[in-house]
């Protein structure tokens, strides 16, 4: 492809905007260094990207805090890997598909063996409900949570008990516990949990899945595990290691920002992977594998989208308790909080000045969830909040 269709086609398509100005920050690295010019550093190009990328978001409507997307969108390496990808989408079985795993199995530190790549970790959840959750069985899960294996758990017909979070918004381990019986055959944790953005307590969600995995698979939702910020947090892929049947699902949804292209990945024992691999519907996209397969190995991205998105969490989260307002400690790319209005009228307010923020979690009704943006549309986000709580 020539660069100037390149150009084009990036122009059409990047980020879903079709900005009538090229904006240097949404192009490939290796076209952003031509456009730049010579000398221009990765950190050079990231802080264009940033430059542009609000601009590029207002222009195609209002800007999305609603759905815990990466508002900076994939970064420029993973961009140069999908467009020399072209060419590709023609062939079944691409090697990059044992590429990805090797390189997420070193990511996370596991062997290969241990690792499924999945068509975003949405399918983990399903085969997970599939290969566990048929009728007749049970579920165990907090809520509110990321909806998808609750709502696979019952389109398959097994009883899912949903177990309210405690009033700290934390996982109620305790009777999570005491609802597992000799039919349950699945347990849900989400850590960080969405919707509330908050991180368990490590000791205690340890012991719970190492104790509870004994009797029953426990999967570990980590879809927001790049953007904790305690130091030494750990993911619970350890304790896959120790042999124990606990299944730790990923994305590069999230601090990727590859959402549409649908990339996520399972980590288990190998006879665990080997029975969810029976129950895969289909094969990620060869884009999403290439452009994922380069976003892992691009630390400097995940770095920069990291602390631009922690940048605007404390600015959000800084506003809000000035206004007096109760907040949930989070540690993803996105705020709880509790507004004390229906979420409706909030939404409906932010939508006039150019917002989209998140639906109602019931039976947290008066709160709120706002995606992290930009540092530039959080500053104008905030600049909004006392008017639109008062
Ligand atoms: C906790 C959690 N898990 C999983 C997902 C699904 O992500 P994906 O299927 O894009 O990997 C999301 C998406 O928002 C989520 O919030």
């Amino acid at each position: 492809m020539s660069a100037l269709s390149r150009r084009e086609w990036l122009r059409n398509t990047g980020l879903g905007i079709g900005a009538s100005v090229a904006l240097p920050g949404l192009l490939p690295a290796a076209e952003m260094a031509r456009v730049l010019g010579g000398g221009v550093s990765y950190a050079d190009m990231l802080a264009q990207l940033e430059r542009d990328v609000t601009t590029a978001r207002r222009a195609a409507g209002p800007i999305r805090l609603s759905f815990n997307e990466n508002p900076f969108g994939m970064s420029p390496k993973a961009k140069d890997a999908l467009m020399n990808s072209w060419g590709q989408h023609t062939w079944y079985m691409p090697p990059i598909r044992e590429e990805i795993r090797r390189t997420f199995a070193q990511h996370v530190g596991v062997p290969v063996d241990h690792v499924l790549v999945t068509q975003g970790s949405s399918e983990v959840l399903g085969i997970l409900a599939l290969a566990y959750g048929m009728e007749g069985g049970e579920i165990v899960a907090p809520w509110p949570t990321f909806e998808d294996l609750p709502r696979w758990g019952e389109t398959l017909r097994a009883k899912v008990h949903r177990v309210p979070l405690d009033h700290n918004l934390d996982h109620d381990l305790y009777t999570m516990d005491a609802k597992i019986g000799g039919s349950t055959k699945l347990v849900f944790v989400c850590n960080p949990n969405n919707p509330t953005s908050n991180l368990a307590d490590d000791r205690a969600l340890r012991d719970f899945v190492t104790t509870v995995s004994k009797r029953t698979p426990v999967i570990v939702d980590e879809a927001y595990f790049d953007f904790v910020d305690v130091p030494g947090h750990k993911s619970m892929v350890d304790l896959v290691l120790k042999g124990e049947s606990i299944i730790v699902s990923r994305t590069a949804s999230k601090i990727h920002g590859l959402a549409g292209l649908r990339c996520g990945f399972a980590v288990a024992r190998p006879d665990i992977i080997a029975k969810l691999s029976q129950y895969v519907t289909g094969d990620p996209n060869v884009f999403g594998l290439h452009a994922a397969n380069a976003s892992l190995q691009d630390i400097e991205y995940q770095t920069f989208v990291k602390q631009k998105n922690a940048e605007g969490r404390t600015m959000l989260l800084d506003t809000l308790k000035k206004l007096g307002k109760k907040a949930a400690p989070s540690q993803t790319n996105f705020v709880f909080f509790q507004s004390g209005k229906p979420v409706e009228q909030l939404q409906k307010h932010f939508l006039a000045k150019g917002f989209q923020i998140g639906r109602a979690f019931p039976p947290y009704l008066d709160w709120c969830r706002v995606s992290i943006g930009t540092p530039e549309e959080m500053r104008q986000f905030v600049a909004e909040l006392p008017a639109a709580l008062a």
